[in-house]
This record gives C-alpha cells, structure tokens and sequence, in this order.
C-alpha cells in the first residue's frame, strides 16, 4: 500500500487473535501497522506483533527494493509494535534505533538490552531527524497509551504518524461495514479511556501543525475528513456526549429486572427518545457497554442486591466506567431486592469518585417482581431522563 511518493505501508493483519492485550474480543481481526519512508535515509515506523515477524521483514524487504534502512523508529514499547525490533537487528545490524528515553528503559526490561553499547538516538519533545526530502518531528505523547510513546510528523508530506491514538480493532483486509467510529470508540474507551487529559494534551501540540493523513498503529490509514476523527477525539477526551440517547446497562437473575429495563427502554422510545442502547452485562461484551456508556450523556443502571452488595457483573461494569474517569453524565438507578434492597446505595457509593455525575432521585425499586408501583417509578424516569 502506498501511502505517499515516498511512504508505503508494511504491517501485517493477525486473524488468529482471541484476546487483544489480554482481554478485547476482535472478530474481525486486528491490524498491527508499520511504514517505511524511503529518502536519502530510508526510516522505518515501528515493528509488529511477535507472531508476525517473518511477514513483516518480507513486507519490509519488498518495499525496500534491495536498498536498508537507516532508521528504526520505536514510537511505543507495547510488545504488538516492539516484539520484532532485536530481530529487525538481526537482519539490518547497521541501522540506528530511535526512540524516547523512557522507551530504550522499557527496551531493556522487556528485551535485555537499551542498545547503548550500539548505534541509538535519544529523542524528546520537538527533536527533529533528517532523512532528505523529509524531516521528521517527534511530539512526545506519554499515556496514549504508555508514558514512553511519541507521535511523529512528516513535514514534507504532512503526514502524522499517531501510535496507538485514531487505531481501532479490525485487521485492514476486513472492510468494517459499521464503519470507522464504532470499533475505534470501543478501542479508545477501552485502551485509552482513562487518559483523557493527555489526550487533550496532545491533541493541542497536534493543533499547530498541517496534517493530511493520519499513519495510526491499527486502523485503517486515514486521509480524508480528518477534522471528523479530531473531533470525535476531543469529544472522547473531554468525556462529552457524542450522541444523544440513553443507554440502559442490566443485570438481571430471574427476568424481573431485565423485564424492567426493557420497559423503560420501551416507555423511552415511545416518548420519542433517539436512541435507546440496552445491554444485558452478564451476556454482552462489556467494553461494548463500556463505550455505549462513555457516547451517551444519559445513563440507566439496573441491577439486583446480591450478598447485601450489588449484583458481581454490574460492580465489575461499575468498575470498567470509574477506573476510566467516566464523568459528566445524567444517571438513573434501579435496583431490585426481595428483602432488603441496598443496591441503589451500592452502586451510589462504587460511582462516588466519578466527577459531575447527576443522579435522578428517587430511584426506582422493585421488589422482587415489577408492580404498579414500580412500573409508575419507571414511568417517572422515563420522563426524567426525556426533560
Ligand atoms: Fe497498540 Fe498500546 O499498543
């Protein structure tokens, strides 16, 4: 893939993934990307996941027509990208590593060695490396998604090689028929969700410079409406609303609470709300929920007592959204209990860190099984979260 004059595309697709980072389902695959660019000085931008490596040197060498590269460029140490940098070594024993400080650290814990004793650059904030035509500019970008992680710029080209920041799930030969927003916004709450301040951070270094394509680690090359992908960034990073509707997150033991968000759900839609989002944690895919509840500014958590506590996949699901920062939002309770019902005030207490949260009072209770009483409470909420 060609992605200017003088950058191609090296990266691999692993289909046999069943875990990204140890806990993501990616059934349409994922991509691990890499580039060359070819100057006076050829570069090359990171390497790729260890399973993959052989490819990546074929893919590598095919672009390369018989020329070496002078440079591997280490943007970020997660092993996806760096498990083949000892064997790129191997094969181009000449070429110079660059990267952060902190990265050649992490180079030595994971692999046994921060190249000191051979040919290294150091790079920081602004450092800028020649290759001829084009000089690259490093922009240091600590927590998206580790602290070592720098972006680069390509001034001759304008182009922004981004690390793990505009990625999403799917590998490149699995055309995303949901487009480009759903998985990215799924791989952004889930890997990077908790970061939004550095997000920020680096969204505004990244305001001052002419970008035309976007060179992320996974993902689909991007080149086209950048402004869209810059806006939902700023979106997910400043924990805005990025749609309007409401989401309903459930646990349910026998049916009853499920009945009961189902209903509301169905009292919602019938009072005109947009969109109405429901998920069942015990049986979904939670970073799915996860994301539902990071895009919509208004949030239903249904659940059932358990143990005198809340039910475990809602306290797990409460915990995914509170160790993330998730803020901002408009909040509905419903909790169920057949003799003493705490969980309302369990889940109250487990969001209590998150910041600028509004809860609509009371909360709905159900007491083993919906009744007029409790269908007249989810009425009210319906209406509440509808004003
Ligand atoms: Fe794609 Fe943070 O590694």
């Amino acid at each position: 893939m060609t992605i200017s004059k003088d950058i191609r595309y090296v990266g691999v697709n692993d289909h046999n993934l069943d875990l990204f980072e140890g806990q993501y389902i990616v059934p349409n695959g994922m991509a691990y990307n890499s580039y060359v660019i070819l100057d006076e000085k050829i570069a090359v931008m990171d390497s790729v996941d260890a399973h993959f490596g052989e490819e990546w040197l074929a893919n590598l060498a095919a672009a390369l027509e018989g020329r070496k590269p002078d440079y591997l460029i280490v943007q970020h140490m997660e092993p996806d990208h760096s498990a083949n940098i000892f064997r790129f070594l191997e094969v181009y024993p000449e070429a110079t590593v660059v990267s952060s400080a902190k990265a050649f650290q992490m180079m030595k814990n994971f692999y046994g060695s921060d190249l000191s004793d051979r040919n290294r650059v150091v790079v920081g904030e602004k450092s800028t490396l020649e290759l001829g035509r084009h000089t690259l500019t490093f922009v240091t970008a600590p927590m998206v998604h580790w602290p070592e992680v720098i972006f680069t710029y390509d001034s001759a080209d304008k182009v922004l090689f981004s690390a793990d920041a505009f990625g999403k799930f799917g590998a490149l030969d699995y055309e995303d028929p949901e487009g480009w927003a759903c998985e990215a916004r799924r791989y952004y709450f889930g890997i990077v969700g908790k970061y939004g301040a550095q997000v920020q951070a680096v969204l505004k270094k990244l305001a001052g410079l002419e970008v035309e394509t976007i060179c992320p680690l996974h993902g689909p090359v991007l080149n086209e409406n950048l402004g869209y992908y810059l806006d939902l960034y700023n979106t997910w990073s400043s924990y805005g609303v990025e749609s309007e509707g409401v989401v309903i997150n459930y646990t349910s033991v026998y049916g009853h609470t499920k009945e009961a968000a189902e209903l509301l759900a169905k009292l919602l839609e019938e009072k005109g709300c947009p969109k109405v989002a429901v998920n069942d944690l015990a049986r979904c895919d939670m970073p799915e929920a996860v994301e539902d509840t990071f895009r919509y500014g208004k949030v239903v958590l249904a659940t059932t007592t358990y143990n005198a506590d809340i039910f475990p996949f809602m306290k797990t699901f409460i915990e995914h959204l509170t160790e993330r920062n998730w803020q901002n939002k408009t909040v509905g309770l419903i909790e169920n209990g057949s003799w003493a019902p705490t969980a309302a005030k369990g889940m109250k207490a487990l969001l209590e860190s998150s910041k600028n949260l509004t809860f609509l009072e009371p909360a709905v209770k159900i007491t083993s099984a919906l009744n007029d009483e409790s269908r007249a409470q989810l009425e009210q909420l319906a209406d509440a979260l509808m004003a």
